[in-house]
């Protein structure tokens, strides 16, 4: 499925982007939010798209070949923010966007192992060059570590019996192998009711691409590389991220303030037409 871009109209309003603007997208994805951040800033404006994940920064590539030398691509992770921008020249920039977590696409390709919905290996890295595998984790880490993993990141309560469900069903190769684990000690899904395998697949992922720290390190930089008056803008998708998002916009050692007193959310009209938008928060922050 195509990635269809959350809260674009909230983040065009906050970033504010005018023609000759300078941008930094540092979750590119499938590129819809680049793409209006680029038809806003024509004739001259220019964006710097940044990805972990080799396979969306190719298909943004082909999507935006329009745009021309408007728009730059790096593969990074995004905690390397600084020396990115400093090295391509984006210091100072207009505005920097991060739509966090896996898109469309990553969800529905069974071979990234992302989706308890699809039978594929226990991979979930979001970078593929990266060496440690869910597969790695759940197969070679202790029971007590796992179990922390799944509860610190999955805020789920049945940490310990699934860890131990796993421990004992190893080595665990596949999607379903997962899933078999998890619904031993939860049940099977009851309609209405989140997946059991929901929180578990979320808490490994996290651990998986480091995605907490990583957040922490781009959130520090985003606020210095953008000029007196630019903004940061960060939409996140469950609670862990956005506490952390929170605070550091409100702790931030740059001086700024924080434009979104309150949370921004989805309108039901954009969860109706996009239901991957339904926990979606968005928070923006701007230079002093
Ligand atoms: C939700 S998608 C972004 C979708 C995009 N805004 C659009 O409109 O198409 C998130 C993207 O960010 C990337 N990503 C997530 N965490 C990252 C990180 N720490 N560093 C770099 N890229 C990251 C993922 O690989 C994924 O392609």
């Amino acid at each position: 499925m195509q990635h269809i871009p959350v809260l674009l109209d909230e983040v065009i309003q906050f970033l504010n982007p005018k023609p000759g603007g300078r941008f930094i997208d540092a979750t590119l994805g499938g590129g819809g939010h680049t793409r209006a951040i680029l038809e806003r800033t024509a004739p001259d404006g220019i964006v710097l798209g940044i990805d972990q994940d080799e396979s969306a920064l190719s298909s943004a590539k082909a999507m935006l070949e329009s745009f021309g030398s408007r728009v730059a691509f790096v593969h990074s992770n995004f905690r390397a923010l600084r020396t990115i921008a400093e090295e391509s020249g984006f210091m100072e920039c207009d505005g920097v966007l991060a739509d966090l977590g896996i898109s469309s696409m990553m969800v529905d390709d069974p071979t990234r192992g992302f989706s308890f919905m699809h039978e594929g290996p226990l991979d979930m890295r979001m970078d593929r060059t990266q060496r440690l595998t869910a597969a790695d984790l759940l197969n070679t880490y202790s029971e007590k570590e796992i179990a922390d993993i799944i509860y610190t990141y999955g805020e789920e309560r049945r940490s310990r019996p699934i860890a131990r469900s796993i421990v004992r069903l190893r080595p665990l190769q596949r999607t379903t192998d997962l899933v078999r684990a998890i619904e031993r000690v939860s049940g099977r899904p009851r309609y209405g009711q989140i997946h059991p395998a929901t929180r578990t697949f979320q808490a490994l992922r996290i651990y998986v691409n480091d995605e907490l720290k990583s957040l922490e390190e781009f959130l520090d930089s985003s606020m210095i590389v953008v000029r007196s008056g630019g903004r940061v803008v960060v939409i996140t998708f469950h609670s862990l991220e956005d506490r952390i998002v929170k605070q550091q916009f409100r702790a931030s050692r740059v001086s700024g303030r924080v434009m979104t007193k309150k949370v921004v959310r989805p309108s039901d009209e954009e969860v109706r037409r996009n239901p991957r938008a339904r926990s979606a928060k968005l928070r923006a922050w701007e230079r002093s």
